[in-house]
């Protein structure tokens, strides 16, 4: 009796401990660190003010790390000989930007207090940060991530959604991963910055009839039928601004992708559109709060995977 009380309490205290270790925490450098957020803040305000499409690419960094395996910066593990990672997925590859700056940040955190700072809450921190840089909203960055010791090219395959891919595919791509399909259309508001390749709009400006024909035919004259696969089209029309012109644009028929133009189609989305296009403090209240939800997908914690030295590849 006595032996199975105190088993009992014994499990009661390992799940207690497991439960506080599984928990990210506002405050998780404030002793460590105490200059690693506002050392991030000033890294990114100055890749952002040397190039402004950059924000827009470190908040879709942290967007692809969260989809595949969580938020643990698999995504920033480079192919070695015997290891193939996330780069070179089909939603990557040549596509995801902002490597250098996070290796750049990292540098810094490892100057500053060597061993602490992982690279997954660099890749956060930098995405609220961007999106502040840009106008946005800000928000808390749960921390404490660790980084992870692998990848996964083909859940980067599986799970992350297409430029393609039809309203039903991205309810269901994002209800995988725990959001409502209103979570999914905020997010997507986040297309209000940073910009496109041809190669992913092309089907749409030359064959698709919910568009705006002078919208189609000017995004025409940078996205040639066939070659020019890597000319760049911004993904709204104030794209170096986070507001909710994107929005505004889709009621407009001026999404630039297939997959932008499905939330506002004639069905169960259009009235968040809407309501976002409407209503700018309401978007961006939910997107950032549907960002922090993002961010907690899935980290690694307590003794689970490892803080790397360097970002792209696992200790030694
Ligand atoms: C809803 C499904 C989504 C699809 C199908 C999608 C697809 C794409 C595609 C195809 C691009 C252009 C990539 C290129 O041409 O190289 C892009 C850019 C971008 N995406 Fe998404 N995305 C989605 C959701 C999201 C979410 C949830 C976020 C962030 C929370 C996000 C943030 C961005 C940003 C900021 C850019 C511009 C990046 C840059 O200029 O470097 N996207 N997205
Ligand atoms: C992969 O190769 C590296 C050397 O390039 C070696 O250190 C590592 O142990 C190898 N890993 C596996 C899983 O074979
Ligand atoms: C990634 O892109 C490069 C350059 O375009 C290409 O050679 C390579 O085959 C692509 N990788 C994969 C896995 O598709
Ligand atoms: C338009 O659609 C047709 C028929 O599906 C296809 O053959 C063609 O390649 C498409 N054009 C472009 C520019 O994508
Ligand atoms: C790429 O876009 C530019 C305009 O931004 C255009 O002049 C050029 O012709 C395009 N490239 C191709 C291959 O069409
Ligand atoms: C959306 O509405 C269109 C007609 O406006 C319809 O063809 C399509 O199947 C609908 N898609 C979904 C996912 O409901
Ligand atoms: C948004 O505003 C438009 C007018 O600009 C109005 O027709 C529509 O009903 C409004 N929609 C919502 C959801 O508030």
């Amino acid at each position: 009796m006595a032996s199975l009380s105190l088993f009992s309490l014994f499990c009661m205290f390992s799940f207690l401990l497991g439960m506080a270790h599984a928990q990210l925490s506002s405050d998780y450098y404030s002793s460590s660190c105490p200059s690693a957020l506002s050392t991030i803040q000033t890294a990114v305000n100055n890749a952002v003010a040397d190039e402004s499409r950059m924000g827009a690419s470190l908040l879709r960094l942290h967007f692809h790390d969260c989809f595949v395996l969580g938020c643990d910066a698999s995504i920033l593990l480079d192919d070695t000989a015997n290891f193939t990672g996330e780069k070179t997925a089909g939603p990557n590859n040549n596509s995801v930007r902002g490597y250098d700056v996070i290796d750049t940040i990292k540098s810094q955190m490892e100057s500053l207090c060597p061993g602490v700072v992982s690279c997954a809450d660099i890749v956060a921190v930098a995405a609220r940060d961007s999106v502040v840089a840009l106008g946005g909203p800000t928000w808390t960055v749960q921390l404490g991530r660790r980084d992870s010791t692998t990848a996964s090219f083909s859940t980067a395959n599986s799970d992350l959604p297409a430029p393609t891919s039809d309203l039903d595919a991205l309810i269901s791509l994002f209800s995988n991963k725990g959001f409502t399909t209103q979570e999914m259309v905020v997010l997507s508001g986040t297309h209000t910055i940073g910009k496109a390749q041809c190669s992913k709009f092309r089907d749409r400006i030359y064959n698709e009839t919910n568009i705006d024909a002078t919208f189609a035919t000017s995004k025409q004259a940078i996205c040639p039928s066939s070659g020019g696969d890597e000319n760049l089209s911004d993904l709204d029309e104030t794209t170096t601004v986070f507001d909710n012109v994107y929005f505004t644009n889709l009621i407009e028929k001026k999404g630039l992708l297939h997959s932008d133009q499905q939330l506002y189609n004639g069905n169960s989305t259009d009235s968040m559109v809407e309501t976002y296009s409407n209503d700018s403090t309401t978007f961006f209240t939910d997107v950032a709060s549907a960002m922090v939800k993002m961010g907690n997908l899935s980290p690694l914690t307590g003794t689970d995977g490892e803080i790397r030295t360097n970002c792209r590849a696992i200790n030694g």
